[in-house]
């Protein structure tokens, strides 16, 4: 599918975005080993998380959905079955990722497979560690299919080499199966939903040394006596879904978007901060914190003068997922935008250092790439070109906001790839102004 995305005069309105990927995949994991039914009030439809959802069934568990809730009806730590198939996690790294470290400690043997593009996603860094907990689980050259046996589990101390959630969240699933407490340290602060919804669910999951300053801390989990209950939860809108309109509304000069209900758990905003420092005019109102214990407000961001800034250290595992639109707005700022310690970039869904670096410079950017991150000189008033979401979601979504900014009309192909995790994102971008999406 190719979308054509042309600048229109004005960009004014107000969004509701689509719910966290992050956390209705959670839900919908601790939910089936919970005891008792979870409602998942707003939770996401999208591809992500019908392939969670989809596997959670395949093993045995029974998930009631309607256009409002999700009902989980948990079987207990002990009460999944295995598969009579291999479970497909089609492109969901966190689906993946995330249950590795919920199956390794089975009394059953499973099959994790995905697309080609998960195929290709590195899958050691959770295998090598569920391993030293005593799991059987054997990687595909080091990516899926991933085959594990049942085990039983014994917690570790383990330091993450890289600053992954995915890792941190295989591990703190395992650990309800081990025996004796786990112990990781994240040398910087990552999202922390498993934490909470594990906490809010009775797990005894503290992070034991103080991540405030960003510099990361130990998470400490103790093997839950009497199970997890089931709690419900009230999913708010994904704030990386949301940084899409966050950047339009700051680039385009004649903007004023307010985004409702967006998750504003401090873990994630990093690009917020990075927004505030290029001296975007964006607001916070309504804060609120939501029944999942997460922070919740809305979001107002005006057209706005940007200037470049430098992103490293602790704020890039706090926007990891933002890069492209961040670097999309670097190409508004004026003056040098530097990224770095951003390596982790060239293993997302697709390599997105040489992904922006090639697609942006098809529309006049001036970009280079640097192996942990990347460059920009700004201002450049951005010409219509032929772009590819390259299978990325983020890609098609960042250079379609890109292309509100450009002069003509920019063709995206694979502008399909969306639907991971917003599958309505044109028909939005169409509510805000109808005559730049055709
Ligand atoms: C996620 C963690 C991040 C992020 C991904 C979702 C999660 O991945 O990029 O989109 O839900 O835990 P890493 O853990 O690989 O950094």
């Amino acid at each position: 599918m190719q979308q054509t995305i042309s600048s229109p005069r004005q960009l004014s309105g107000q969004l509701r975005v689509p719910s966290d990927r992050s956390i209705t995949v959670r839900g919908a994991l601790l939910g089936s080993i919970a005891q008792g039914a979870c409602r998942i009030e707003g939770y996401l439809d999208s591809d992500d998380t019908r392939a969670a959802i989809q596997i959670m069934r395949q093993l045995g568990v029974s998930i009631e959905q309607d256009q409002r809730a999700l009902t989980v009806h948990g079987r207990g730590l002990r009460g999944l079955r295995p598969a009579d198939a291999a479970l497909h996690c089609d492109s969901s790294g966190t689906t993946m990722r995330l249950l590795a470290g919920l199956l390794a400690g089975q009394s059953f043997n499973s099959v994790l497979d995905g697309s080609a593009q998960l195929r290709k996603r590195p899958m050691r860094r959770i295998s090598e560690p569920l391993n030293q907990m005593g799991a059987r689980i054997t990687d595909t050259q080091g990516g899926a299919p991933l085959h594990i046996a049942g085990a039983a589990l014994r917690g570790i101390h383990y330091t993450l080499p890289v600053a992954s959630a995915q890792v941190k969240s295989a591990l703190l699933l395992a650990a309800l199966y081990a025996e004796g407490d786990t112990m990781i340290t994240e040398p910087v602060v990552t999202r922390d939903h498993t934490e909470r919804l594990m906490a809010a669910m009775g797990a005894q999951v503290e992070r034991r040394t103080s991540g405030d300053d960003g510099t990361g801390g130990v998470i400490h989990a103790t093997p839950p006596a009497h199970g997890l209950h089931a709690v419900d939860l009230c999913v708010p809108a994904d704030f990386s879904s949301a940084a899409f309109f966050l950047v339009a509304g700051c680039i385009h000069p004649q903007a004023r978007l307010r985004l409702t209900g967006v998750g504003l758990n401090p873990t994630r905003t990093g690009l917020l901060d990075a927004l505030e420092a290029m001296g975007a005019q964006v607001a916070v109102e309504a804060r609120a914190v939501d029944a999942g214990g997460e922070p919740v407000g809305d979001l107002i961001a005006s057209s706005s003068a940007l200037r470049g800034i430098t992103v490293s250290g602790e704020r890039v595992a706090r926007m990891i997922d933002e890069f492209p639109i961040f670097a999309v707005a670097a190409t508004q700022a004026q003056g040098t935008t530097v990224v770095r310690d951003a390596e982790e970039l060239r293993v997302k869904e697709s390599n997105r250092i040489d992904g922006l670096v090639e697609e942006l410079r098809k529309m006049g950017a001036r970009i280079d790439a640097t192996p942990d991150g990347f460059i920009v000189e700004g201002p450049t008033r951005l010409r219509s070109a032929v772009v590819d979401g390259r299978g990325d979601h983020r890609m098609a979504m960042a250079l379609a906001v890109a292309a509100l900014a450009a002069d003509g009309r920019t063709v995206i192909t694979g502008a399909e790839c969306v639907s991971k995790t917003y599958p309505g994102f044109f028909d939005d971008l169409a509510s805000l102004c109808p005559e730049a999406v055709s």
